[in-house]
């Protein structure tokens, strides 16, 4: 028996890996959390799986499906939401595994920010003007943020920012990256990115309250900040530059 962490992928059901899936179809025993894993993506559990909603669940509820399982000797399938290395909550999951001695395995998935960067079309990384992303929160109720992870202090920077869990606090998140980025940087709110309701906002650190006033998104939403989301700036890379190309290209590509 083991149990088996799956990111389920931001919520297609056909953005889960295909390791995933396998493992998934594979499971008798099915623990989503189902307030931000897409039903769809049990498409691919098998019909007679047992399948539990973890969303009202405490953690020893959780843990009692484990041990539930082990002495059915019943494969588990563990669905979060996106990849399970950011705010996957698997890690307190895991020390109760260890702690009962039941082995598990973890198989990645795709993260919100990179189905967030695919609906808009653009890479979050230009030549020249960000190369880096941060992918970072604001404090809730049920985690604060460490005092030197500021927004202001990755603002500082000017890197791309993937701002989780925040859409119900825009009104900080503007206030307090405006004066680093301006009023006229871009701006992308992507809500449910691959669900069939997604939805797109774009605007600036100047307009994006006002374009949410008009048009309210409460959860399940990824801000993204940053002067590299300007559709029409163009700075090329030099990875095709013919000069680029005539250096490293007719050599060895494995060496690259
Ligand atoms: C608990 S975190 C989970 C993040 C997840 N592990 C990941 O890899 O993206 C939940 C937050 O991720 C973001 N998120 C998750 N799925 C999303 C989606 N399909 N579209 C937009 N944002 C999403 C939202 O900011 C949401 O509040």
């Amino acid at each position: 028996m083991t149990v088996h962490f799956i990111g389920a992928g931001p919520g297609a059901a056909d953005l889960i890996t295909v390791r995933g899936r396998d493992r998934l179809a594979a499971a008798d025993v099915v623990l989503w959390a189902g307030s931000i894993v897409s039903r769809d993506v049990l498409v691919h559990a098998r019909p007679d799986a047992r399948i539990v909603d973890t969303a009202p669940l405490s953690l020893d509820e959780i843990e009692a499906e484990f041990v539930r399982a082990e002495s059915d000797g019943h494969d588990v399938a563990r669905l979060q939401s996106g990849d399970l290395s950011v705010w996957s909550a698997m890690g307190e999951q895991i020390r109760r595994l260890e702690r009962l001695g039941i082995p598990y395995t973890v198989t990645p998935g795709v993260p919100s920010f990179a189905a967030a960067a695919a609906v808009l079309g653009q890479e979050l990384t230009l030549p020249e003007v960000a190369q880096s992303v941060v992918l970072t929160r604001t404090s809730g109720r049920a985690s604060s943020m460490p005092p030197t992870e500021t927004l202001a202090a990755f603002a500082a920077t000017r890197a791309t920012l993937a701002i989780h869990l925040s859409i119900h606090v825009v009104d900080r998140v503007v206030a307090e990256l405006t004066p680093f980025y301006g009023a006229d940087c871009p701006v992308a709110v992507v809500f449910r990115a691959t669900w069939p309701d997604e939805r797109v906002i774009r605007a600036t650190l100047g307009t994006i309250e006002a374009a949410l006033a008009a048009d309210p998104i409460e959860r399940t939403a990824l801000i993204l900040v940053g002067r590299a989301l300007a559709a029409d700036l163009v700075r090329e890379s030099s990875l095709y530059d013919p000069t680029y190309q005539r250096r490293f290209r007719g050599r060895d590509d494995r060496a690259e």
